[in-house]
């Protein structure tokens, strides 16, 4: 579905069902974090690799794009994509248009960035709006001090100029994020010496297991990593991509939310890293059951099934430093859950998410606040008191152009029963271009 496929499916079709709840099977939608990755390091491998099931989506479709313009064949047919590595760190010159145009892709921009760093020639990142706000800082400093030159920043766009080599890095990372861990990873990989990254909290580990896949290590033990220069290239694979848990959650969140729910989600990821949102509803006592797949793989997956809250009580979530790394996406949808927990539910320690898509702790608490909810934004979080019946906002709403903003809007409307205008709901095709069909084949029980 396109953006414009999207805006006409809400606007004709979605019409929410209050007392259908979701009903069936539902296949959660490929990994966007893994397929940017596995596109990236198969690039990087010696051989063929063959991916099934990589993300049809708008970031993926970037960073697939920036690859082919550095020189490297991709191939797609159907599910399948094949990717002809260069058996190295060297890409093809890009000689007439330094320009690589990341779109809204964060992980391609910060993926690519340590590739760029060590290239003997120019290039340019650019990307939309709301990417060229967001700032590179901490990649930035932490890359210069391996020996990289750049002209421009915080944001995008940014030159990177010619350089021939990186130095090791012996550094502790400033924010817990997983970009800039992959960033610093990739970087060590190619550096002339041996690297020791010291990272704040837990965040998600795709780009360790996926190294490993494509036959190389870093050794990570707790919050230390230590990185030897890439000896040999990494190796072709295939994979298959899991489900994205960062785009069940809506799913998830709207069996809960609405009565008569009956949710089976297949190809769930179940990858520590990612489950927060799972251990919490485990924690208050949700209706939700997981089932391990019985094969085990780089990325383990699982089936979750899904009932409604109904009028049970349920406590309220508390979420900082400790968990948010497992939860760093799900933040918008899970505060419009907490407005229907009783008590109340704290967000704090959380201010990387001011660097999102948008600020999406601004924007979660005025656009709930929209809703009826009680909702007051921190300095570093938010604190929601539940449970509150929504109403009919006297605005239109506003996605503010972030995907996960819009498609959290789009579930609050499904459980006030009516349709609400949104403005920015095109942004859904970042991450999640079929979010509408599922939703309506779920709720309403016939594809869009
Ligand atoms: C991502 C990591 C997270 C997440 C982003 C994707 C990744 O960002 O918010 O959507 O692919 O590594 P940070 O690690 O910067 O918090």
């Amino acid at each position: 579905m396109n953006e414009q496929q999207i805006i006409d499916t809400y606007q004709t079709k979605f019409q929410p069902q209050l007392t259908r709840g979701l009903r069936g099977n539902y296949q959660a939608p490929s990994d966007k974090s893994i397929s940017q990755r596995a596109l990236i390091f198969a690039a990087l491998a010696q051989g063929t690799s063959e991916l099934t099931s990589i993300l049809p989506a708008e970031d993926v479709r970037h960073t697939a794009n920036a690859l082919m313009q550095l020189g490297i064949q991709i191939v797609q047919r159907e599910q399948l994509t094949w990717v002809v590595g260069q058996g190295g760190w060297q890409f093809k010159p890009l000689t007439s248009h330094p320009q690589l145009d990341l779109g809204n892709s964060g992980t391609g921009t910060r993926l690519l960035l340590p590739l760029l760093a060590r290239q003997p020639f120019t290039s340019q990142l650019i990307g939309d709006a709301s990417l060229s706000q967001r700032p590179l800082t901490h990649f930035l400093t932490a890359l210069q001090k391996m020996g990289a030159k750049f002209v421009g920043g915080p944001g995008l766009p940014l030159t990177i100029l010619p350089n021939g080599q990186l130095q090791g890095l012996d550094y502790q990372l400033p924010v817990a994020s997983a970009q800039l861990k992959s960033a610093l990873i990739l970087a060590a990989l190619q550096a002339q010496g041996p690297s020791h990254l010291v990272t704040l909290a837990p965040t998600r580990d795709h780009t360790e297991r996926l190294l490993h896949l494509f036959g190389a290590s870093v050794a990570v033990h707790q919050q230390q990593i230590n990185v030897l220069p890439l000896q040999q290239p990494l190796q072709a694979t295939g994979l298959t991509i899991p489900g994205d848990p960062s785009s069940a959650a809506f799913l998830i969140v709207a069996a809960l939310l609405l009565p008569q729910s009956q949710l089976r989600v297949t190809n769930h990821s179940l990858n520590p890293t990612r489950t927060g949102l799972l251990q919490l509803l485990q924690q208050i006592g949700a209706p939700i059951q997981i089932q391990p797949a019985l094969v085990k793989t780089a990325e383990p997956v699982g089936t979750i099934a899904v009932g409604s809250l109904g009028a049970q009580a349920y406590a309220p979530l508390l979420i900082d430093q400790r968990n948010l790394g497992q939860v760093i996406d799900e933040i918008p949808i899970l505060s419009l859950l907490a407005t229907q927990l009783t008590g109340t539910s704290i967000i704090r320690q959380a201010t990387s998410l001011r660097h999102k898509e948008t600020d999406r702790l601004h924007v979660v608490a005025e656009q709930l606040q929209l809703l009826g909810a009680q909702i007051s934004e921190q300095a570093d979080g938010l604190t929601i008191v539940g449970p509150t019946p929504l109403h009919l906002p006297d605005q239109p709403l506003n996605a503010h152009q972030d995907h996960r903003i819009a498609m959290t809007l789009i579930v609050a409307c499904l459980i006030l029963g009516q349709k609400v205008p949104i403005i920015g709901l095109a942004s859904i095709a970042t991450s999640y271009p079929h979010f509408l069909d599922d939703l309506i084949a779920l709720n309403q029980g016939a594809r869009a």
